[in-house]
């Protein structure tokens, strides 16, 4: 299969439609990453997706759609639910409501919730909206890979597996959108993300971030979210995250460099890069908004670069830095060191 990417115009935005009405994969971009969608009332479709991802057939998908008025056919919304889209849709916030009977099994894995999400990204809800079809999608990467941030991220993973990437630049977060079960008194996140735990408290008093979002799962332990028990966001080269006083963990990447064998590299945030003088280094940015937008191509670019070994910073838990240290912790397989 030949893999177009296609700037969108208005013939890209007819052939995604097409693609999409005839069961077949469109790549597209969305704030947060690219998404790899599929009629999401279609089960031969979703099963598509799962194929080109390499993905486990238990990890449920999300549903997007571009105008409140397709809820009604798809899930029954909690009244908290509806608050939390109301203040953040359209926008980096999924959220899981109890599905109908329309929504097929493949799309949730068989559990009785669907994750729900409005993205705010123009292609995304112009393709959705031509297409006029929720459109099931997963990150565009194959199951494990960081997510995609660029089409050329997409290309990389997909390429030869699925016909069109809809190709919008950059993502704007970088990071996946939050998960969110608001079915309880207490909305807790499942996925840390843009819409962060401090947003959510402002509007309604409380938010809870399930504990199992830092750290592995126990043996036997049920997962929240199908998502915790997979491997995640990993990069080739084997990956340590120092956390602690910034001295600290200077001295301690320091250490872990000159005692590493092999191609190293220190991931941090750029007003730290001058601890490491005379070390392969790679910036994450200013802030923690840029290392959250960062994030998965440094992984991707450290790849590409050849590295075996990386070592990062910790960045700050407060705000959109929870989504950050959670995507390293997990790109880490749990390899966070307290110095
Ligand atoms: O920003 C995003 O959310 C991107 C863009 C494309 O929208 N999508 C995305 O999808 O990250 P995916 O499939 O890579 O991650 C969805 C996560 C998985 O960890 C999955 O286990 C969890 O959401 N999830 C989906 N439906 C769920 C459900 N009904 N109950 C619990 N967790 C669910
Ligand atoms: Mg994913």
């Amino acid at each position: 299969m030949i893999t177009q990417v296609l700037k969108p115009d208005a013939a890209a935005y007819d052939l995604a439609s097409r693609l999409l009405r005839a069961g077949e994969l469109v790549a597209f971009p969305t704030e947060t990453v690219y998404g790899l969608g599929a009629d999401a009332l279609n089960a031969q479709a979703v099963l598509r997706i799962f194929e080109a991802k390499n993905r486990p057939a238990d990890n449920p998908l999300i549903v997007h759609i571009w105008d409140a008025s397709q809820l009604d056919a798809l899930c029954e919304p909690s009244p908290t639910a509806r608050r939390l889209m109301d203040a953040f849709w359209p926008g980096p916030l999924t959220l899981l409501c109890r599905k109908k009977t329309t929504v097929p099994n493949a799309v949730t894995a068989g559990l009785d919730t669907v994750g729900m999400r409005m993205p705010s990204h123009p292609v995304a809800r112009e393709m959705l909206r031509r297409a006029g079809v929720p459109v099931a999608a997963p990150s565009a990467n194959r199951s494990s890979r960081p997510s995609p941030t660029t089409a050329a991220h997409v290309y990389e993973d997909m390429q030869g597996r699925i016909p069109l990437i809809l190709d919008g630049g950059a993502c704007d977060y970088g990071v996946e959108s939050t998960v969110l079960d608001a079915s309880g008194d207490v909305p807790v996140i499942l996925r840390p993300g843009a819409v962060t735990r401090e947003m959510v408290r402002e509007l309604l008093g409380a938010c809870e971030v399930a504990d199992s979002v830092m750290r592995p799962l126990r043996e036997g332990e049920a997962a929240p979210s199908p998502g915790m028990r997979h491997k995640h966001y990993a990069p080739r080269g084997r990956l340590t995250v120092y956390r602690g006083p910034a001295d600290r963990v200077a001295a301690a990447i320091n250490r872990a460099y000159d005692a590493s064998e092999g191609r190293t590299v220190i991931l941090a945030l750029s007003p730290h890069l001058d601890r490491y003088q005379g070390r392969d280094t790679m910036s994450m940015g200013e802030s923690l908004l840029e290392a959250a937008q960062r994030l998965f191509s440094c992984l991707r670019e450290a790849d590409a670069r050849g590295y075996d070994r990386l070592l990062a910073e910790a960045v700050s838990e407060q705000s959109v830095g929870l989504a950050v240290m959670n995507r390293l912790a997990r790109a880490a397989a749990f390899d966070v060191e307290d110095v």
